[in-house]
């Protein structure tokens, strides 16, 4: 099939895309490098079946022509990261939403398939155990940028799901759980980059609160496979899928395991959060995915273990901290 990756260029569309190509697939990628970086798809550049332009997806004019050669449009260009959004709010509003609405706007023309990748922030500060995908969104208050990722991110759910209702347009959307792996950069406020470079470095792991509040982790080779197989599913048309690995770990624990992992001499530093953010930012104490549609849809289970993942991660950024 030909797929183009919006977002290619970024942590978890790099990994994709070097799936989609693995598998026989072409792929075309769209990323204008804001948070992506090129180095991602470095070890595929001259890939036979791989095309990469570097652009916005607000370039209109160039998504009409672009999405109707297409069987299917993966969406993954966002603004992404906790701080990242919270320093650039107006913008993060223009990428979450006018540029989803660009994608389906071109994807209509053709019929484009579109896969959606929204985020388990939708739930917000919703502390079901499990989350499944017909769960409440319980969003902070407007004042609070950092839930402007979630209302942003739950628009484009509401505007792909019009689109399908309304236009017979085919959408799945994917809410991914904290996905981790190599090239996911700590820049953000992304904690697993973040912790392996403290600890790397030998500076103290900045753990905000008191580090009891919980997450899970997937490994983003196991949320990539995920993705491919519902895209390609015809049943997930019109559905809304958890992807995420079910297994809890404190932020305190994880910050533990990652200094035993990389052998360092780190401490832990507890910072309170109206030191890491602005005043009034707010936390989950812990978000567990439901996974069980995506179990009977696809049989999917998480595979990958987090110490595996760590491990790999360590790798990566051991080489790139080598490597200056
Ligand atoms: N990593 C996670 O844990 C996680 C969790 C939930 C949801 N998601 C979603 O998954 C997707 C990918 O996230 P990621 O973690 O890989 O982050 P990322 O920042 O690495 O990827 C986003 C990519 O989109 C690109 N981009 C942003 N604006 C663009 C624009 N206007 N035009 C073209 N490209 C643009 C960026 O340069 C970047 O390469 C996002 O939609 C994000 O909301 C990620």
């Amino acid at each position: 099939m030909k797929i183009l990756v919006t977002g290619g260029a970024g942590f978890i569309g790099s990994h994709l895309t070097e799936l989609l190509l693995h598998e026989g697939h072409t792929v075309t990628v769209i990323d204008n490098l804001v948070t992506g970086r090129s180095e991602n798809l470095q070890h595929l550049k001259g890939h036979p079946n791989l095309e990469f332009i570097i652009d916005t997806v607000l370039n209109e004019e160039r998504m009409r022509h672009l999405v109707p050669h297409h069987d299917i449009v993966m969406h993954l260009a966002a603004a992404v990261g906790v701080r990242w959004i919270i320093e650039n709010p107006l913008l993060s509003i223009e990428t979450n939403i006018r540029a989803t609405e660009v994608v389906l706007e071109a994807a209509e023309t053709n019929g484009t398939k579109v896969l959606l990748a929204s985020t388990s922030e939708v739930y917000g500060k919703n502390e079901k155990v499990p989350l499944t995908e017909d769960d409440d969104s319980i969003i902070g208050a407007t004042q609070i940028t950092r839930w402007l990722y979630a209302n942003t991110k739950a628009t484009d759910e509401f505007l792909a799901l019009a689109y399908y209702r309304d236009r017979k347009l085919p959408v799945v959307i994917v809410r991914y759980f904290n996905t981790v792996g190599p090239r996911q950069t700590g820049r953000y406020g992304m904690v697993v980059p973040r912790f392996v470079r403290q600890a790397l470095n030998g500076e103290p792991l900045t753990v905000y609160g008191n580090g009891e509040q919980a997450r899970c982790f997937t490994d983003v080779r196991d949320a990539v496979r995920a993705t491919a197989e519902l895209a390609m599913k015809p049943e997930a048309v019109g559905e809304v899928f958890n992807i995420g690995n079910p297994r809890e770990i404190s932020i305190r624990a994880l910050a533990e395991l990652i200094i035993r992992m990389t052998g360092s001499r780190s401490t832990i530093r507890y910072v309170p959060y109206s030191e890491a953010y602005p005043a009034g930012f707010e936390d989950m104490r812990r978000r567990v995915p439901g996974v069980e549609k995506l179990r009977q849809l696809l049989g999917w289970a998480p595979r990958i273990p987090l110490e595996e993942n760590l491990a790999r991660i360590i790798d990566a950024m051991r080489t790139e901290v080598m490597n200056g």
